[in-house]
């Protein structure tokens, strides 16, 4: 079979084009460890007042590990705002109530797709005093702009907190 010479260097360029994304798919897999986030749990969103998210908030687990349960709603985060002192670890559980909302926390590696019916994980660690917006980053109505919330991490040192 004659294959033009011009076309055969694109075919090779194209096939090591190819096996360059292929590795970096496979090794972002098996050597990095990436997933993609998918729900943790299945919910009623009609029904959240019997389940965990009755109640939305900062639960201390001890050991500087804190579980937050959150809910997104047309427009704003239940609760608002959460303080955590420095150094916390932060497992973040959100849902939506009503329609898809985001969870994007500023500054930090958390970046969620809430859908009604799905309950979304992340695990966040605070390891500097500052607020960060939780800020919700799709498109969910007239409100939409208004719809964020505040982390507040404090540094015990100044913000007179005593072990
Ligand atoms: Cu909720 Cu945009």
């Amino acid at each position: 079979m004659h294959i033009d010479e011009l076309e055969r260097y694109w075919l090779i360029a194209v096939s090591v084009t190819l096996g360059v994304f292929t590795a970096a798919l496979l090794a972002s897999v098996f050597i990095f460890g990436v997933r993609l986030p998918s729900p943790v749990g299945r919910i009623d969103p009609t029904n959240l007042e019997n389940t965990e998210f009755a109640e939305p908030g900062l639960r201390d687990m001890g050991d500087g590990q804190y579980t937050a349960h959150i809910v997104a709603q047309m427009w704003n985060f239940m609760p608002r705002e959460i303080r955590v002192p420095v150094g916390s670890e932060v497992l973040f559980n959100v849902t939506s109530r009503d329609i898809t909302h985001g969870f994007f926390i500023e500054a930090h590696n958390a970046n969620l797709m809430l859908l009604p019916g799905q309950i979304a994980q992340v695990r966040v660690t605070f390891d500097r005093p500052g607020e960060f917006h939780i800020i919700c980053h799709e498109y969910c109505g007239p409100g939409h702009q208004n719809m964020f919330g505040v982390i507040i991490v404090e540094d015990p040192a100044t913000a007179g907190i005593t072990e």
